[in-house]
């Protein structure tokens, strides 16, 4: 089993790609930020996708009654939801998806609550489009990480903030993240029973972005639920926007698709889309989604056990060098994204003042990607995501891509070692 999965997800060498993850750094820096994976995909979708591709035309393409009843068995088998083929909207992303459902949904100068430290596009999604974001803290606790005397960082919502931004009577919508990017966490039954709640008693739309349901790691206890399956009421105020694309490694294939019972939330937010031209599906992506959804589902379950073998390695790696109290992961219970907690790092180091002084930029001018994740690029030659770009809950904190070969995390655990034991020497 474990010598498969190594063939499986073994490197793969994107040059000539133009891959957006590798053209960020200088060669000879390990990329682990934007999340995608340098791992092939099932060769079930190849396939799919080779054969398509021996047709001559790639003209404009509908979507076919047999993807729709995929993906209504993919959500049944795998999440235990009850979707109907005639709830289904496409979408070239989840994010294009959410950013409609904006417009659709709300109107300008209407607030929108969202949980934070948060995936960027999700805040600038309600900003740059003319509404106003309200933003709740999620609370920090330190859990046991399962070693003894040893402790780790896990979120909760902080309801009573939560239900006084939902009780603004400005406030129309709830932009969820479940899993939560960037934190891992898998929102409890408990959790998202009591959101749903508060949704109702202040009448709050919910877009619901699920776009890493089917990625729940193999030592979590609890499964992905999805917001609209919680109950009647849940269902009807929701709009859930997911994708095979962080699943299946086909986020430059362009489809997504978005789930709504309510035929007036649909309504609304086909006639949006069809507003700003969102209209007929990519052919391959419709191809890859039906092979992915009916051919590759213990692939999925191998890459979870591959992800989980990758969070394992990060966590040996830190506690055998003695990092632990500086470089302290939060409780990942999703994803293959890695939220690390650098704030003692940051202090002990006092970081952020000698990157001010060196000037440290990135190589990318055009992304501020932060003063943690520039130093670590220069340092340790890995360049993750740095925490501030998830708002001001994250400042101090990295996000570490876990999606790629073993032998990758381990190299970039080797350097990012070497880089923290080494004394900093101030210019
Ligand atoms: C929570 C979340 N939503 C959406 C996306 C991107 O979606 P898409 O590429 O389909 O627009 C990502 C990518 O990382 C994500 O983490």
């Amino acid at each position: 089993m474990a010598e498969q999965q190594q063939e499986l997800f073994s490197t793969v060498d994107r040059t000539g790609t133009n891959s957006l993850k590798w053209a960020r750094y200088p060669p000879g820096t390990i990329p682990m930020w934007v999340a995608d994976m340098d791992l092939a995909v099932p060769s079930a979708i190849s396939e799919a996708v080779q054969q398509r591709a021996k047709h001559p035309v790639f003209g404009y393409t509908v979507f076919p009654f047999s993807l729709k009843r995929a993906i209504c068995d993919w959500a049944q088998r795998r999440h235990n939801w009850h979707v109907e083929p005639q709830w289904l909207s496409f979408a070239p992303g989840v994010v294009p998806a959410f950013n409609v459902a904006i417009h659709a949904l709300t109107q300008p100068g209407d607030k929108v609550a969202v949980l934070v430290p948060l995936y960027y596009p999700m805040c600038w999604a309600v900003s740059e489009n003319g509404r106003r974001l309200l933003r709740s803290p999620l609370i920090e606790r330190q859990v046991p990480s399962g070693n003894v005397g040893e402790t780790m960082l896990s979120y909760e919502i902080d309801f009573v903030d939560l239900e006084k931004k939902l009780a603004d009577p400005k406030c129309r919508l709830l932009l969820l993240s479940s899993p939560h990017n960037p934190t891992g966490r898998v929102w409890r039954r408990q959790e998202l029973e009591a959101l749903a709640a508060l949704c109702a008693k202040y009448n709050i739309t919910v877009v619901s972005d699920e776009i890493h349901w089917d990625l729940v790691l193999p030592h979590t206890d609890h499964a992905h639920i999805p917001f609209a399956s919680l109950s009647r009421d849940a269902a009807m105020r929701t709009l859930t926007c997911t994708a095979p694309s962080k699943t299946f490694n086909i986020s430059g294939l362009g489809f997504s698709y978005l789930v709504a019972e309510n035929p007036t939330i649909l309504a609304k937010w086909n006639a949006m889309a069809s507003q700003v031209g969102i209209f007929p599906g990519p052919p391959f992506g419709m191809v890859a989604t039906e092979a992915a959804y009916t051919q590759c589902a213990p692939w999925v379950d191998q890459l979870r056990q591959h992800i989980q073998g990758n969070f394992d390695v990060v966590c040996a790696a830190l506690r055998a060098a003695g990092l632990w109290d500086l470089v302290r992961p939060a409780r990942s219970e999703a994803m293959f994204l890695m939220w690390l907690d650098c704030r003692q790092l940051v202090a002990s180091r006092q970081l952020k003042a000698l990157c001010d002084r060196r000037d440290m930029t990135v190589t990318d001018p055009d992304h501020n990607e932060g003063y943690l994740a520039g130093w670590l690029a220069e340092a340790a030659r890995v360049g993750m995501s740095d925490g501030c770009e998830f708002g001001v809950q994250g400042e101090g904190f990295l996000r570490m891509n876990l999606g790629c070969a073993r032998e990758t995390v381990v190299e970039a655990m080797r350097c990012i070692v070497e880089a923290l034991t080494k004394p900093v020497a101030p210019k």
